[in-house]
């Protein structure tokens, strides 16, 4: 039995623009909905962004002397994250949570709010999925900590095995600690310890095959990722991008490749089977651009300021965090909720002449 609940004032405190969603999806008579979109999508996974702030400084994703941070004021306290985690997961169908950045590992709650999120269960009676994507910096001292916590998976970034070239590309002599929180990653069997990989033309192609070598020897399952426009504006042009495409041609003069068998479903990365150099494994490639997977795209974004992003690249948001401070019920904050991933769009544009980059760096996002 469903009832279709309307929100007929508009919530305390909210802002002049703030119009009421209409046509929201029903809501079953306990108040649980799933966050579906016009198009028929469900977002199941939950990225939520702990920090905005870095240690490392990307050349694609910052510039040298860092972003203009938030103030902690304006971020969500512990309480607040950890209230509209429970309120995602017991209310509104989300089963997966991702922790990311900027940089969680600067968040010193982390573990609590792990730990917070672990003890939920999921509309279909089970526990949350959680992981964790970081730079790896201080990975290896808190694996453990985390571990106890109930993370399940975490994805290190790393996009070339030179320590030169990273102490280039992330402005930080830091390679060798990346390295360490790797190994420590695979000893606490945190399988599998999943490699991110963004190609960017010029800077990192020579490292497609010494890192898949790396990847494969260790049992980590390393993703190239197609980079997409969202650092520096002059810094991505769709013309120069290195293509998936491009990414296996490379990868073929090292390793025999053939399609893995596993259904993709709504995960990002089409996996491969490669063989070379003595060494088998998988290896994943994330054609973000140019075989984009919206279609099939079930997540929902929550920024380190409480918003709601049903995208990536979407040029809008939902301020949930203003809601939640001006005495919004749950039930009010599952509308808004709901109301901004029913406007998602199709797709995320990045082919359209009129595309625009959003508004806020991948940092202030969560990736
Ligand atoms: N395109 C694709 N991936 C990116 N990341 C950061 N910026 C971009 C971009 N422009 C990746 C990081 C990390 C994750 C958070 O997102 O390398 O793995
Ligand atoms: Fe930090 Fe990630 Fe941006 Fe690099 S890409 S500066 S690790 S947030």
């Amino acid at each position: 039995m469903t009832t279709r609940l309307t929100l007929k004032t508009t919530p305390p405190g909210a802002p002049a623009s703030y119009t009421a969603p209409t046509d929201l999806p029903e809501a079953a008579t306990d108040g649980s909905r799933a966050l579906v979109d016009k198009f028929g999508r469900v977002a199941r996974d939950l990225r939520v962004s702990l920090t905005d702030r870095c240690n490392l400084r990307c050349t694609y994703c910052m510039p040298a002397e860092g972003l203009e941070w938030m103030p902690t004021e304006q971020t969500l306290n512990d309480e607040e994250v950890i209230r509209l985690i429970t309120l995602a997961v017991t209310k509104l169908g989300i089963r997966q949570v991702r922790f990311t950045g900027g940089e969680p590992l600067l968040r010193r709650s982390l573990e609590k709010i792990i730990a917070a999120t672990t003890a939920l269960t999921t509309d279909e009676g089970g526990s949350v999925g959680t992981a964790l994507t970081t730079n790896g910096l201080g990975l290896d001292k808190r694996i453990t900590a985390l571990k106890e916590a109930g993370l399940g998976r975490v994805n290190i970034s790393l996009d070339t095995l030179d320590r030169e070239h990273y102490a280039k590309l992330t402005r930080r002599d830091r390679l060798d600690h990346v390295l360490r929180s790797i190994d420590a990653a695979i000893g606490a069997d945190m399988h599998p310890v999943k490699i991110n990989t963004v190609v960017m033309p010029g800077v990192n192609e020579d490292d497609i095959v010494p890192l898949a070598e790396y990847c494969l020897r260790k049992g980590a399952q390393l993703r190239f990722i197609e980079q997409m426009p969202l650092g520096p504006r002059e810094q991505w042009k769709r013309s120069d991008m290195v293509t998936a495409e491009q990414i296996l041609e490379r990868l073929r003069t090292a390793f025999e490749l053939s399609p893995a068998s596993e259904p993709r479903g709504s995960a990002p990365a089409a996996l491969w089977n490669a063989r070379g150099r003595g060494l088998a494994g998988k290896i994943g490639v994330i054609a973000s651009v140019t075989h984009s997977f919206c279609g099939n795209c079930d997540r929902s974004r929550l920024t380190t300021d409480g918003a709601i992003r049903n995208c990536l690249f979407s040029n809008s948001e939902t301020s949930l965090r203003d809601l939640m401070r001006s005495g919004a019920s749950d039930e009010q904050l599952a509308q808004a909720w709901a109301g901004a991933m029913w406007g998602k769009l199709p797709g995320h544009g990045i082919d359209d002449p009129g595309f625009l980059q959003p508004d806020r760096p991948m940092s202030a996002i969560g990736g």
